[in-house]
């Protein structure tokens, strides 16, 4: 019944995480394309200190939209930020890491054949790993390695791809990648609120003086915000990974989210040069091959179904499961719809059946697996299975 509760938890906070995620993304990816969009101002506006000028229609209405060099000479009475976007997806996000691979740590985050951990050790070990990560990141950009930006993105990238790997040692495939997808969500969210807001609180004040702004203060927040906007698409597809057990649980899973980390932000620098009218249509078509080949080069060997073979010949439940759920919950699933274990959960011994019995037990219940039940399980088999899973 916990679990079940959990359940609605986990539904909810996914669902608040991605709607916030979609206002923080839209934003962000909506300024970025401003941004790179303005054109230069008629005089009468120049005059005023504006720097960029654009027109759009949108919803039935024309929108004019300045951006000044660097500050307006008055305060406007309303000026809107844009931050808790930034705050509210970080924010569940964390309430979905902890709801799903804290509180579930057993099934999600432990592997014990990488690192047997117990909860707290694993949680504390998920939240340092973080914490360093995003640190490094901080020391890097107030760093003069920032003035450098493609020095700076590829010690930042070959960082990442270590936290991939060391990850993958220390946690489970899925709670691996998740790790990786908080680090960079934490630094995204760091930018926003250690640079970024600092930065533009120092904008408002030196215009509310009457003052001429820093320039300094306004290229220190681009950057940061340049940052966020190459991380937007793999962390996107990190958060979306966990349907995907062919990506994470793949033999070199942490090769797997460097490779599709740097096509995915290459892909993403086809926009930006887009949106200064840099036309490369070629980027997308590389990013698209690289994928393919990596789909490709990542395809698992096929292998026969060992039928009717016991994995183990203890209780009869094995046999059951072997019957009705091995079929797909197999590191090599022999079902020819799964290239790897659905959900990343393997249901080959009675030590691994147990590791995952409070999502079993749930799944048995409401009859959602066998999914469809392809393997055609009984009312008894279910209900001798859920008594066996339960004592
Ligand atoms: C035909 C393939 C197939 C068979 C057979 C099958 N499963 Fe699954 N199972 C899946 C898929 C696909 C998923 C992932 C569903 C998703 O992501 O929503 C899954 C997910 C699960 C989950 C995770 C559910 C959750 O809430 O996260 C459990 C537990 C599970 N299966 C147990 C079993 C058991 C026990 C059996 C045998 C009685 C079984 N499955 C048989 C395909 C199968």
């Amino acid at each position: 019944m916990e679990v079940y509760f959990y359940d609605w938890l986990n539904l909810f906070f996914r669902w608040f995480h991605v709607i916030a995620g979609v206002a923080w993304i839209g934003a962000s990816f909506y300024f970025v394309w401003l941004d790179n969009s303005l054109e230069e101002p008629p005089q009468w506006k120049k005059d005023k200190g504006i720097g960029g000028d654009l027109w759009a229609i949108h919803g039935g209405g024309f929108y004019e939209v300045a951006k000044y060099k660097l500050g307006p000479e008055a305060m406007p009475t309303n000026l809107h930020w844009f931050k808790w976007e930034a705050y509210t997806t970080w924010l569940t996000g964390m309430v979905m890491l902890w709801v799903v691979y804290y509180v579930g740590a057993e099934s999600f985050l432990i592997d014990s054949s990488r690192m047997a951990l117990s909860q707290g050790e694993a949680i504390a070990a998920g939240l340092g790993f973080i914490a360093v990560g995003v640190g490094i990141y901080e020391l890097m950009v107030r760093s003069p390695l920032r003035h450098n930006g493609k020095l700076f993105g590829i010690i930042l990238f070959a960082i990442l791809v270590f936290a991939s790997w060391a990850a993958n040692q220390i946690f489970s495939a899925r709670g691996a990648y998740i790790h990786v997808g908080a680090i960079i969500g934490t630094i995204m969210a760091g930018n926003v609120f250690l640079g970024i807001m600092p930065s533009q609180r120092a904008l408002v004040e030196a215009v509310q003086r009457g003052e001429s702004p820093d320039p300094k203060y306004g290229a220190f927040a681009k950057l940061r915000s340049t940052h966020n906007n190459y991380f937007t698409l793999p962390l996107i597809f990190i958060m979306i990974s966990n349907h995907y057990p062919m990506t994470y649980s793949h033999e070199y899973g942490w090769l797997v989210l460097a490779a599709i980390g740097f096509i995915s932000a290459f892909a993403r620098h086809f926009f930006n040069l887009r949106h200064r009218g840099e036309f490369k249509p070629v980027i997308l078509l590389i990013a698209a091959l690289m994928l393919i080949s990596l789909a490709v080069v990542m395809a698992p060997q096929k292998i026969e179904a060992k039928a009717g073979e016991a994995i183990l010949s203890d209780a009869q439940a094995l046999q059951i499961v072997e019957q009705r759920c091995t079929s797909c919950h197999a590191q090599q699933p022999s079902n020819p719809g799964f290239a790897s274990a659905p959900a990343g959960i393997v249901l080959q011994n009675a030590a691994q059946l147990m590791a995952v019995k409070d999502k079993t037990i749930p799944a048995l219940q409401s009859g959602y697996m066998p999914l469809g039940n392809l393997t055609a399980m009984t009312d008894d088999e279910r209900q001798a299975l859920l008594v066996w899973l339960a004592k």
